[in-house]
């Protein structure tokens, strides 16, 4: 997908380069933090301190670095300013979002499994450094879906079927299987022409472990490309399926969580980037067009059984907006005490750069059978409660809320 961002609400003007990782160093977007800056120039310093001052020239050396270690300690002081902005709960979409390491999230095409009040992400991890010849799944963790700890690469995985050059692992979603005490990880397996339509099967036994393959399937014999998770409410497992001949599938998994059951239902319609949410006793179904990473403006459809029928699809947003550059990939429901409401995760595809693939999260309206995205902005949501804010700001740049708009 090219970023049109003359006409987009999105726009990276605070950073000046289009890489994650350069934005990070520059501290546009996500400082240094104290474990990266004063601990080595303290050590310099006792180091020269200590050792060095021997001469006149190691003199002159001595008050070079004690004025470095000053503007060290600027910078650092500057750093700790942006790491207290970013220590709000605010989630802003397009934006790099740096983990607990200060590096950006790389959980691309994710989804999230809840256990208890701890929020698991999990996603495609394409770090720049990878080995090329291996696959990623990158797993974090949050209590407020702001924050998020790296927990590890959970899959490192070099080509399980000799696939050859380019194969494909994409889209990971974990289930788990609390009778067997087990994570399983479903994932899109293909190779560089998404021609076998796989579907990879990994497993563990933590939820951030080491996940190892099992195997991969064609789920009852059908093709399948993107995949999507839908856990209904009394834990039955789903996995939602991309099938290019005949549109798309809502399958059950088997008691172990390690294939299919049954397929509930073929949805004639040719959508991708499949999410599905059960919400005020109604199921909503989101989904991309195929246009591979280019965005287009995805649709909905709603039943009031998993089994349909399944109501005209619709869109989600401006159909001019493109989804607003981005292409659905989980729906998470987020329980509180005050009320319930949904979140919208979305990619916004840097193909050229998958790394610096951002992520467009917004809180949805949805409810009697209609479901709309908002415009995107900054946005913070209460746990708890499970009410969100969303944060208006002067369409200058200038961050300063000038309205904010509880629930919805
Ligand atoms: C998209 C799909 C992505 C990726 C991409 C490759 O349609 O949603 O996950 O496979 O194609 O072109």
């Amino acid at each position: 997908m090219k970023m049109q961002f003359k006409n987009s609400w999105f726009r990276r003007s605070s950073c000046p380069t289009q890489s994650a990782e350069a934005c990070l160093l520059l501290g546009a977007q996500k400082p240094s933090t104290a474990a990266n800056c004063p601990i080595d120039l303290q050590k310099a310093a006792q180091y020269l301190v200590f050792v060095r001052i021997k001469s006149l020239t190691n003199f002159v050396f001595f008050l070079t670095a004690v004025f470095l270690v000053g503007c060290g300690c600027k910078t650092l002081n500057f750093s700790r300013q942006t790491n207290a902005n970013l220590s709000t709960q605010t989630i802003r979409p397009g934006t790099v979002w740096p983990d607990d390491r200060g590096r950006h999230i790389q959980a691309h095409g994710a989804g999230i499994l809840k256990l208890g009040d701890t929020f698991y992400l999990f996603g495609e991890d394409r770090t720049q450094t990878n080995d090329p010849e291996k696959r990623y799944v990158a797993c974090y963790s949050s209590h407020d879906l702001s924050h998020w700890h790296f927990c590890r690469q959970v899959v490192q995985l070099a080509d399980p079927e000799h696939i050859g050059t380019g194969w494909v692992l994409e889209r990971p979603k974990v289930y788990y299987n609390a009778s067997k005490r087990k994570f399983v990880m479903y994932a899109h397996l293909d190779d560089n022409i998404y021609s076998m339509a796989r579907v990879a099967v990994l497993e563990c036994d933590q939820v951030d472990g080491d996940y190892h393959y099992l195997k991969s399937l064609r789920p009852l014999g059908h093709e399948s490309r993107d995949l999507g998770q839908f856990v209904d409410d009394d834990g039955t497992p789903y996995l939602l399926s991309e099938d290019r001949p005949n549109g798309f599938r809502i399958y059950q998994l088997s008691e172990d969580y390690l294939s299919i059951a049954k397929d509930v239902c073929l949805v004639p319609e040719h959508l991708e980037g499949l999410a599905l949410v059960h919400y005020g006793g109604l199921y909503y179904v989101v989904g991309s067009h195929l246009t591979g990473w280019d965005a287009n403006p995805n649709v909905y459809a709603t039943a009031s059984s998993l089994t349909g029928p399944w109501s005209a699809f619709a869109d989600i947003a401006p159909p001019e907006m493109k989804t607003y550059g981005s292409q659905s990939t989980f729906l998470l429901k987020v329980v509180g005490t005050k009320t319930t409401n949904v979140v919208f995760m979305a990619d916004l595809w840097e193909p050229d750069t998958l790394w610096d693939s951002r992520y467009l999260w917004m809180p949805l309206r949805i409810g009697d059978g209609k479901l709309w995205l908002p415009k995107p902005c900054d946005w913070k949501i209460n746990i708890g409660t499970g009410e969100f804010t969303l944060i208006k700001t002067i369409p200058s740049g200038n961050k300063t809320p000038v309205r904010t708009e509880a629930n919805q």
